[in-house]
């Protein structure tokens, strides 16, 4: 049996898009605390330069890479000549948090945001990465999705939800058309995490107590779940969606 490498990322490039905070800095984090170099991709640049003096700090290897990644030119500039190994595409909540809003009411320009960032922005940035994995036999392409995309919530997320299921889907085909070439595709569909609202108010209370293990999810617990998948002992997952949600049973 080989030894658990400590650093099983060692060598490896990823990208973490939307890593200014939240969910993206803690897996960030994880990844270059397992060795790999970290591109810290956001929107605002000043939270990507952030996160990534951090990992610095931190006795980690990262840089910032601040661009939009519904902006086709910006992502053929910032990653076109990088040869990205790891790419977590985890970038999903527009800036304001998307205006939830019920479906009839929802403006389409706000629909339209949520494909663009939850589908078509991972069909881009896969497209790029893809082919240079390929060429070096080597890939992990990583979706942070969501419950949403498997459940019906009447909280105003029918297009965020829509648009997550089109990124499984999206992965589900990626995993199987390149895993002959070293390339596993994957999906981490999230429930609830810490940081919605504050401890104490009845309503967070009533979301937890929703969840069976009784608390909500931490962003290094999806940092932890990405290097798994992205270092070799995680090599035999591919093609599937991991909900990450402490047990929250589906259904209405
Ligand atoms: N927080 C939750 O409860 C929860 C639950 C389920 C799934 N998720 C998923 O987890 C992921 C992270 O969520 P979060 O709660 O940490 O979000 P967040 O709002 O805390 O952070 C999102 C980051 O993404 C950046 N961003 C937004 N649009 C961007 C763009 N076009 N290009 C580059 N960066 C952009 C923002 O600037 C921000 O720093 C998302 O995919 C989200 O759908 C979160």
């Amino acid at each position: 049996m080989e030894p658990h490498a400590a650093r099983p990322l060692e060598g490896r490039l990823a990208l973490v898009t939307g890593a200014g905070q939240g969910v993206g800095r803690g897996i960030a984090s994880c990844l270059a605390a397992a060795g790999a170099t970290v591109a810290v991709n956001d929107l605002a640049p000043t939270r990507a330069d952030a996160v990534a003096a951090e990992i610095r700090d931190a006795g980690g290897d990262a840089f910032g890479l601040a661009f939009d990644v519904t902006d086709a030119d910006a992502a053929q500039t910032a990653v076109g000549d990088l040869e990205i190994d790891i790419l977590v595409n985890n970038a999903g909540v527009p800036p304001g948090g998307g205006r939830p809003n019920r479906f009839a009411q929802m403006p389409p320009e706000d629909w339209q945001l949520q494909i663009d960032l939850n589908l078509a922005a991972l069909m881009r940035l896969a497209q790029l990465v893809i082919p240079g994995q390929a060429e070096r036999g080597w890939g992990r392409i990583i979706q942070i999705s969501s419950g949403a995309s498997s459940r019906g919530l009447a909280i105003g997320v029918a297009a965020y939800g829509a648009a997550k299921a089109g990124g499984e889907a999206l992965i589900r085909h990626l995993g199987v058309e390149y895993g002959p070439e070293g390339i596993t595709a994957n999906s981490l569909a999230l429930g609830l995490m810490e940081g919605v609202g504050r401890a104490g108010d009845p309503a967070v209370d009533r979301l937890i107590r929703g969840v069976p293990i009784g608390r909500l999810g931490r962003p290094q617990e999806v940092g932890e779940a990405c290097v798994w998948l992205a270092s070799e002992a995680g090599g035999l997952v591919n093609a599937q969606v991991i909900h990450l949600n402490g047990g929250t049973v589906f259904g209405r």
